[in-house]
């Protein structure tokens, strides 16, 4: 296996650190000597400085302040710390907006008030089109490249922060309308793929178009992509500025996991490596923790996925409380260091925070941070995160590892905004895609088997299951893609609401699941949409290659479909389409393709993956049933592969690893073999003697 190497090849270590504002306590004197004492006992090897600190480089227009952000990155360097830079255009100053006030967002209008420009406050709220605001910020990013080029403590820029929002103002309305322009040619074109025939809303002049009039689905979609470019293009505008000065410095922004806001596929593409702020709610309900754990883990993998597999950084977590959550509960013993590593099994070469220092002010002073307002390595979550520390020592043989997935299940961002555009067919289904991706995800996260996501228009090819949740919308090209996978021996699996619309919100003509109604075998001619108490049964048939004997409750959705070329796995037990199929397995040249015509309950989707995974002998990081709430990843690199156990429950678990002794990284590389006791919350990372 080649070497891998990290983000930035100059500082081979995991990242441990996060967001650090000394900036907000220079009138405070020794509280920075004091932090660069306490970071080597937490093991803080990193911080993120600069994120929110324009009004303190730049106080006036063209009157820089850089004394400051010096000491840091020189004492950074002395420490052999790596700083992670940023641009600090999430918040603008005050002076800024004063002077300019188009860079101030234009709030959505809705039908009956025009959009007022936002007052000036808060953060995150800049307009993306606007070019003045482009150009003041590509000129105090040159000025902080130019400054800090070569340094020896730059590793990384962190472009902004948490790119969320749209802007109606003129320049973005503008921008769209040439946008649409370049895409469609013609109004014609453009009014054919909208449909807006419907409703009289047939468009003469491209000046008649606003982003407001949700009745059009394309619409609706149209701006999403628009507004995805714009913060593409902004980033990349900020990316030159740096880059120019800087061009061996990575550059990445952070994301917000699955946010539903900007397509991230997208994103990704300026961004040389990923990151995301990961704030999970672990707590001590019982069974909530497990089920948290798997959306996490999905995460992660979505993280690691954006760059076709290379190692992301988790950019931000809590050392402990948040302070937005309804409830803020504390983090139990232990689990700081279950989440961190959690990040690092699925192919993170960091653990970051918000924040290394609490802040006395601002609405974020009671917001979980390495160093409390008591100031000391004392309190509880220091020493938990000083643990972390250690460990990610210990793991440094894991540093660039990947994983390899044989799974694909597909999440594209287009496609839940068509069906959150749509009206109909069921309103609680509107958060499908996801929620049925997860459910999909869940069984192959139970049994320790690696799951990559994947974007309507990846490639297919090295994956032995491809997993198409409730994927409404399908692009060109999807369905032929997915023929020559299955065609291939690839085993392809579709289910409910999947293959209706196409990229401008259409109703594929010719029966669904549209493209995919060849490869699948089947033509779902009706769905019935159940109340919420109701229930059918999916039966299996005695014979069946799954070998399930049993039958499951169904619900929410039955799609009432014609086997062609199919075989009929299961069917309906009750309704007047009772013993119709209810799943159904094509076999198509080398492979399969399944389809899954009802919603199913958990202990269907996981028989049914479950059988799946056994019949294909899809690889686990561990060859053994793990217990319920403890799952299993997989890193490998020219040092070998590692393993990592993580128990999510609040109770302990036996795990049996095996008969070939291995070290526990994570317990100063003790050896360990056979049968093995995880406590609550527990993790090992098992390395080859
Ligand atoms: C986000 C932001 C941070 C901070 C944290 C608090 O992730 O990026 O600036 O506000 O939330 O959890
Ligand atoms: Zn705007």
């Amino acid at each position: 296996m080649p070497p891998m190497k990290p983000f930035n090849p100059k500082f081979p270590f995991f990242l441990h650190g996060g967001d650090y504002n000394p900036d907000q306590w220079r009138h405070i004197p020794g509280i920075v000597d004091e932090d660069f004492r306490l970071f080597p006992l937490a093991g803080i090897n990193s911080a993120s400085v600069g994120i929110f600190s324009w009004a303190a480089l730049e106080p006036e227009e063209g009157r820089y302040e850089f004394g400051w952000l010096d000491d840091i990155m020189d004492r950074a360097a002395k420490q052999g710390m790596a700083i992670v830079l940023a641009t600090p255009s999430g918040a603008k100053p005050n002076w800024l907006a004063r002077k300019y006030p188009e860079i101030r967002r234009v709030a959505r209008p809705d039908v009956l008030a025009p959009g007022d420009r936002q007052l000036q406050g808060f953060r995150h709220n800049h307009c993306v089109t606007s070019p003045v605001y482009r150009e003041k910020v590509a000129e105090i990013d040159s000025k902080l490249a130019e400054r800090y080029a070569g340094h020896p403590a730059l590793a990384l820029w962190h472009i902004s922060n948490e790119f969320s929002g749209e802007c109606h103002c003129p320049l973005c309305k503008a921008a769209f309308r040439e946008w649409l322009r370049t895409k469609y040619g013609s109004l014609d074109a453009l009014n054919q793929a909208w449909w807006t025939g419907f409703w009289s809303h047939i468009f003469s002049d491209w000046d008649e178009i606003d982003a407001i009039d949700t009745s059009i689905d394309g619409l609706v979609v149209d701006w999403k992509r628009f507004m995805t470019e714009q913060h593409a293009t902004f980033i990349r505008n900020e990316a030159d500025a740096l880059r120019r000065f800087t061009p061996d410095v990575p550059v990445t922004t952070n994301l917000m996991g699955f946010f539903n806001g900007l397509d991230y596929w997208r994103i990704a593409k300026e961004l040389d490596v990923v990151c995301w702020d990961n704030y999970p709610m672990y707590h001590e309900r019982p069974g909530e923790t497990e089920t948290l754990a798997a959306r996490i883990g999905m995460t992660h993998d979505l993280n690691r996925s954006l760059k076709g597999g290379r190692p992301f950084l988790m950019m931000e977590s809590s050392p402990g409380p948040t302070n937005w959550y309804h409830h803020n509960r504390l983090l139990r013993p232990g689990m700081h260091r279950m989440k961190s590593i959690q990040a690092v099994a699925h192919g993170s070469d960091s653990v970051q925070y918000f924040q290394i220092r609490k802040g006395r002010g601002g609405c974020e002073k009671f917001h979980g941070a390495v160093i409390d307002h008591e100031g000391t390595e004392k309190p509880r979550m220091f020493r938990e995160v000083a643990q972390v520390g250690r460990d990610l020592q210990a793991l440094r043989p894991v540093l660039g590892g990947i994983t390899k997935a044989k799974v694909g299940i597909v999440y594209d961002w287009e496609s839940t905004w068509h069906m959150a555009a749509t009206q109909g067919p069921l309103q609680e289904l509107k958060g499908a895609p996801l929620g049925n991706a997860l459910r999909h995800y869940r069984p192959y996260w139970k049994r320790g088997i690696a799951v990559d996501i994947l974007n309507g228009d990846s490639p297919l090819d090295g994956y032995d299951v491809v997993i198409a949740p409730s994927v409404f919308m399908l692009r060109e090209g999807f369905g032929a893609r997915v023929e020559r996978f299955v065609e291939a021996g690839g085993t392809f699996v579709a289910t409910w609401l999947t293959g209706i619309v196409n990229e401008t919100g259409l109703c594929f003509r010719g029966g669904f699941p549209g493209p995919l109604r060849k490869v699948l075998g089947i033509w779902a001619e009706e769905t019935d949409y159940l109340y919420e108490d109701e229930r059918n049964s999916l039966e299996f048939r005695e014979e069946n290659p799954l070998g399930i004997l049993q039958s499951f409750e169904t619900g929410t959705v039955c799609d009432v479909v014609h086997a062609e070329t199919a075989e009929t796995v299961a069917v309906y037990g009750r309704d007047f389409y009772a013993g119709t199929p209810a799943l159904t397995v094509n076999r198509f040249g080398k492979g399969e393709a399944w389809y899954i015509a009802t919603r199913g309950d958990d202990a269907f989707l996981d028989a049914f993956h479950g059988a799946l995974a056994s019949r294909l002998q899809l690889p686990r990081a561990l060859e053994a049933d793990l217990p319920e709430g403890v799952t299993a990843n997989m890193r490998e690199n020219e040092n070998g592969r590692f393993v990592f156990v993580t128990n999510f429950s609040s109770e302990e678990r036996r795990v049996d690893i095996g008969p070939e002794p291995r070290r526990n990284l994570l317990d100063g590389g003790t050896e360990v073999s056979g049968s093995v006791v995880l406590p609550p919350f527990g993790v090992i990372a098992l390395a080859p003697m």
